[in-house]
């Protein structure tokens, strides 16, 4: 995890705004008057774990009367958080996690604070605001991002395994060479999950192989060298073959040499 510290900082945002009825017009006594506002939007919002994450409630927060957030992680009752301007005062139901909060002060900035996130906080946060000139409403589809924790080691019996643990979403493993490869994916039940790849090069020289981890929170680049173990047992069968071959040549000298002698 600490050696993910800078990529955690980073706040991935992937921002698809969907708009929609991005005009409507109201009718004041007979008189068509149009509005070009965006009524609702949607957003996806990425955010690593143990981070800070703060929503914006997008309007011109000075028009507006009521500021309500909806908020319905995964797994848990929602709760709302409301402000009224023309009494200036908060309130809040059902709202038990203290990790998320008014961002400062509502009357300045209805932003919502989740600080630090966590991996159920993944879910739908909703703001709605109500003008003068009309209802807003802006629904973040909240993902929380797990870096997984990447090792490449040789087991025991010769196989070497690269494994991403505990990673959310899961992430992909590339070999360097590639090599006779079984990957399998092992969810942990929190919405991590494991991704474990083992590889053999049979019957190749392969002194050094790197293992590529790609996830969204940042890719990871490992080596592991088996120049050791493979250089040591072509050595050795360097070194049989070569003491084998010089005692046939010794074994065969000698027996011509006897062979000649007796003849002689
Ligand atoms: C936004 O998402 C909600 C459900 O979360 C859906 O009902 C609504 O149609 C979506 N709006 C847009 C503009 O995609
Ligand atoms: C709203 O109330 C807070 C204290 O709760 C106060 O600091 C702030 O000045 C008030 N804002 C307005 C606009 O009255
Ligand atoms: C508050 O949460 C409880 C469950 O913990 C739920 O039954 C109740 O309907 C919620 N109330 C509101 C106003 O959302
Ligand atoms: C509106 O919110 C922004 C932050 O989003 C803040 O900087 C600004 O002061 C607010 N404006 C008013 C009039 O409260
Ligand atoms: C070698 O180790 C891997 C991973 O630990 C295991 O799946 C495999 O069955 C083992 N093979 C032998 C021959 O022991
Ligand atoms: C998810 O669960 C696994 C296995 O219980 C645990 O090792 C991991 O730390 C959990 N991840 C988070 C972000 O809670």
């Amino acid at each position: 995890m600490h050696t993910l510290g800078t990529s955690a900082l980073r706040v991935l945002m992937s921002v698809n705004i969907l708009v929609s009825a991005s005009t409507f017009s109201s009718s004041v006594k007979g008189k068509q008057r149009s509005l070009t506002l965006p009524a609702e939007a949607n957003s996806s919002l990425s955010v690593p774990v143990d981070t800070k994450a703060v929503l914006h409630c997008p309007p011109d927060n000075s028009t507006a009367l009521v500021v309500t957030w909806t908020i319905k992680p995964r797994d848990q009752p929602p709760c709302t958080r409301a402000y009224r301007r023309d009494n200036n005062e908060t309130s809040e139901r059902n709202c038990t996690d203290v990790r998320i909060s008014w961002e400062s002060r509502p009357d300045q900035n209805p932003a919502l604070r989740i600080d630090p996130v966590a991996i159920t906080h993944d879910g739908y946060y909703k703001c709605e605001v109500a003008a003068p000139d009309g209802h807003f409403g802006h629904t973040y589809c909240l993902r929380v991002l797990v870096p997984p924790k990447v090792t490449l080691f040789q087991d025991s019996n010769g196989t070497i395994v690269c494994r991403a643990a505990a990673g959310k979403p899961s992430a992909q493993i590339f070999w360097n060479p590639e090599g006779d490869c079984h990957t399998e994916e092992e969810p942990l039940g929190n919405g991590t999950v494991t991704v474990q790849s083992t590889c053999h090069w049979e019957g190749r020289q392969v002194s050094t192989v790197s293992c590529s981890v790609s996830h969204v929170t940042g890719n990871k680049f490992l080596e592991l060298k088996t120049g050791d173990q493979l250089s040591l047992n072509s050595t050795i069968l360097y070194i049989t073959s070569s003491i084998s071959v010089a005692l046939v040549i010794v074994g065969s000298i000698l027996l011509w040499r006897i062979g000649c002698c007796r003849k002689c």
